[in-house]
């Protein structure tokens, strides 16, 4: 945070005293108002439902420009970390900034392995469910249970037990979710194989029986790493900020990622992309392309409540970067399956295509997103419509974990609590229950 020459002036049309503000820069994006002595200067609060003008940290981890349709994590493009790296490499940098160069991704990549293993007693907890449980439900439960098995890296101020929680949070992630599934389809849990890559393994957990041996398909697993790395972070988002919040008072790693998880589980954040292919599903039932125009139409009717899922973003207001490999990896997929003449993915393609061209999208800079083809190559790699937000969970562990990691180290620190514009009833008097209305 640089302190710059600006200041910020607020004056008040009542004849309070106006006062200043410093104005910081940040490395890029807008600058930010430092109004932390602002209801001690003046006795009011600033009203920001949403956080829409709000920063509510400094964080060096991740950077979006959403007009530029730009997201950077520790400086490098996604682009370029898509093309260039695998997951636990990503990993690697958002933990710790920088990427790891041949030994330390060697010695990073052996610690996560030899953490995949979950307690022999979790199996106990995920018998309590009922078999179609949701496996966000599943999770939330399963990960905030992992603090009563690891209570010796539970000490928040000491470095070392943090990078130990990290670690066990990013290895044990693909184990919970796999069993989640393997739970809801009656078959019997795959333990962890430490000779696989991070995505290898989880692919073999999900698919593989005791009955035969699971052949990993590269380019299968390597679709799923894309889906991962693109998902690993996206800064200040909600369930980040939740992840903050619940870790802000000292509450452990583990219940602070189970709060994430809780976050993430609802349909404007992490439930988008089963939306998306829901709404492809529908489209294709009543005609496929040629219902295109018919549906476009819904979508442009205010009264309609119909919305192109996987379209439009809060931050975004060009293409979202991450759509862009989503969709080639959309296409690998697809080839490598021979799945090339997918419907759905013809009609995906068709409906961007004039969706880009309407004047409706084109004004209100709406674009596709992630979700948009994510949740036809979750579905092609043959992974079920209820575990697409587990497999979001999953990616977004490390960039939750690296932002409460960040939170902890930083000075400025302190627990989070929003004030509030009271508009309920002023002080009154019990009344007895006779005069009760
Ligand atoms: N289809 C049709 N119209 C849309 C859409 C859409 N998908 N998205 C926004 N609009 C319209 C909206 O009706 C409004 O029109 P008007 O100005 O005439 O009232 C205008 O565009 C601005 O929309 P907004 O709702 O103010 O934008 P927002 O920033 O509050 O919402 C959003 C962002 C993602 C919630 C919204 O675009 C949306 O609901 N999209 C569909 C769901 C979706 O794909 N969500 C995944 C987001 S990416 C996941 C992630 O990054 O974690």
């Amino acid at each position: 945070m640089i302190n710059s020459d600006n200041k910020a002036t607020l004056s008040f049309s009542d004849g309070s005293p106006a006062v200043e503000f410093p104005v910081y820069k940040g490395t890029i994006g807008p600058d930010v108002i430092d109004i932390r002595k602002l209801y001690g200067s003046t006795g009011k609060f600033t009203y920001d439902p949403g956080f829409m003008s709000t920063a509510a940290c400094n964080s060096s981890i991740t950077y979006i420009d959403g007009d530029k349709g730009e997201l950077l994590y520790r400086g490098y493009p996604i682009e370029q970390l898509a093309v260039n790296c695998d997951f636990l490499e990503t990993c690697y940098l958002l933990l710790n900034g920088e990427l790891p160069n041949a030994g330390q991704k060697k010695s990073f990549t052996d610690l996560v392995t030899k953490h995949t293993m979950v307690h022999e007693q979790m199996q106990f907890f995920f018998r309590g469910f009922r078999r179609d449980a949701h496996p966000m439900s599943v999770l939330v439960g399963t990960v905030g249970a992992l603090a009563s098995f690891y209570h010796d890296s539970l000490d928040i101020t000491d470095p070392h037990h943090r990078e130990v929680s990290a670690i066990r949070l990013i290895a044990k992630m693909p184990t919970l979710v796999a069993m989640a599934y393997k739970y809801s389809v009656g078959q019997p849990f795959v333990y962890p194989r430490n000779d696989l890559s991070y995505s290898a393994n989880f692919m073999r957990m999900m698919f593989g029986t005791p009955c035969e041996e699971y052949k990993v398909n590269d380019v299968l697993v390597r679709a799923l790493d894309r889906i991962l790395i693109l998902h690993a972070d996206h800064e200040q988002n909600a369930s980040t900020s939740t992840v903050r919040l619940a870790g802000s008072s000292g509450a452990n790693p583990f219940a602070c990622i189970a709060a994430g998880i809780a976050c993430l589980w609802g349909p404007a954040h992490g439930g988008a992309n089963e939306a998306a292919l829901t709404m492809l599903q529908d489209i294709q039932k009543q005609g496929g392309v040629e219902k295109i125009g018919e549906f476009i139409k819904q979508v442009k009717d205010k009264n309609s409540n119909v919305k192109l899922m996987g379209f439009g973003h809060r931050v975004y207001k060009n293409y979202d970067p991450r759509a862009k490999l989503m969709r080639e990896t959309c296409h690998e997929v697809l080839h490598e399956l021979g799945l090339q003449n997918d419907p759905l993915f013809k009609l995906a393609m068709a409906l961007e295509k004039i969706a880009l061209e309407d004047d409706y999208f084109v004004q209100r800079k709406l674009y596709p997103n992630v979700d948009f083809y994510s949740g036809i190559v979750q579905s092609a790699l043959g992974i079920p419509v209820s575990l697409f937000t587990g497999i979001f969970a999953m990616a977004r562990t490390v960039g939750w974990i690296a932002q409460w990691n960040e939170m902890i180290s930083d000075p400025e620190q302190k627990i989070g609590r929003p004030r509030q514009l009271f508009v309920g009833s002023p002080t009154r008097d019990v009344p007895p229950m006779t005069k009760r209305g």
